[in-house]
């Protein structure tokens, strides 16, 4: 069986990533460290715990499976935490990435797609944002990931690595049959947090801002459908090679602002969400919107998902389901 190494197989996205390839004829072979993985999250395929920076354990993965390529999602990114302690986030990004392209060289797998972010942009002049847009990120998770990427085309030259980054934009809602789902610790992002509220967990959301240049004042995002994004990894280890861009851009193409996303959440919970406005969030840019032109040349590949109320619906139907996960 095709075999592919998917580091963070057993994160929120990660996990949808396996199942996709699963489901695409692969075989999903999950290496986590599972400091914020889920064992339970891991359905399609083999688990494999280890750390990047562990280059003999990773030797030893390749070897037992000879996967064809490496889907890399394993990061830390908290963008927050990533200020205070950038180190932490440049030796996990950037050093646990340099092993493991050290280990797939050594054990020849050339086939590598990377889960890279909007983050990379920082505040964009232009939105929506194509992949030309220069990048200038704003804080070290965002500086990492872009690093990578220099990294990984210094490898395409001089050891013929085939390679590409998918810059995702917010990727939101959950499996539909909710196997699986978003589960982090701490949580930080918008739509669970609105979803915590609207269960009764959180006794309100905060908006991070109300003054910001947009027609309601709060910060806009393209939210992804995460089976969305998984497809497009999928389409993009099936096309790499020397035509295929190495940078492409994974959003709906389409904004959503804060407001408009709590006032989603309640819609489809039919619950009230108490609403408190509090202070900017250093590094939010106003708009992060992306052109995914380039994806669908590229990949053949268009959100499935572009409204926000069935992205939020899935979100909501696995927080609620009763599995203990
Ligand atoms: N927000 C609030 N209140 C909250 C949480 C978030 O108002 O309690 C706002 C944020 O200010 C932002 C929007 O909701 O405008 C979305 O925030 P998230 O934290 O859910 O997502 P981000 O846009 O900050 O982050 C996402 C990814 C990061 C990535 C970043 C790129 O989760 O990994 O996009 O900018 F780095």
């Amino acid at each position: 069986m095709r075999s592919i190494l998917v580091t963070g197989g057993a994160g929120y996205i990660g996990s949808h990533v396996c199942k996709a390839l699963a489901q695409a004829g692969f075989q999903p072979v999950t290496y986590d460290s599972l400091i914020y993985g889920h064992e339970w999250a891991v359905n399609w395929g083999p688990l494999e715990v280890g750390e990047l920076s562990d280059g003999d354990r990773l030797d030893q993965v390749m070897r037992k499976y000879g996967p064809e390529g490496i889907i890399h999602l394993a990061a830390f990114a908290y963008v927050g935490e990533s200020v205070s302690n950038p180190l932490k986030y440049y030796k996990n990004n950037v050093g646990g990435t340099i092993s493991l392209v050290e280990s797939a060289h050594r054990n020849g797998v050339k086939k590598f797609v990377f889960s890279s972010t909007c983050a990379t942009y920082g505040v964009p002049k232009n939105v929506p944002i194509v992949e030309s847009e220069p990048p200038h990120p704003v804080n070290p998770y965002g500086a990492s990931k872009l690093m990578v990427e220099r990294v990984l085309a210094d490898c395409a030259v001089a050891y013929g690595l085939e390679w590409c980054a998918l810059r995702y934009f917010n990727a939101a809602g959950a499996d539909p049959a909710c196997r699986i789902g978003e589960s982090h610790d701490p949580e930080t992002h918008l739509i669970p947090l609105i979803i915590d509220v609207a269960k009764g967990v959180r006794p309100h959301i905060t908006i991070f801002g109300n003054d910001y240049d947009t027609p309601d004042g709060t910060c806009i995002r393209d939210y992804i459908h995460v089976d969305d994004l998984a497809d497009a990894h999928v389409r993009a280890l099936e096309r790499l090679g020397s035509s295929l861009p190495t940078i492409i851009n994974l959003g709906t193409g389409r904004g959503y602002s804060v407001l408009e996303v709590i006032d989603s959440v309640q819609a489809v919970t039919n619950n009230p969400i108490l609403v408190e406005v509090g202070a900017r969030r250093a590094g939010d840019p106003a708009r992060l919107v992306s052109d995914p032109s380039l994806a669908l040349d590229a990949l053949g590949w268009k959100a499935q998902y572009v409204e926000i109320g069935p992205i939020v619906d899935t979100a909501w139907r696995w927080h609620c389901r009763e599995s203990p996960a």
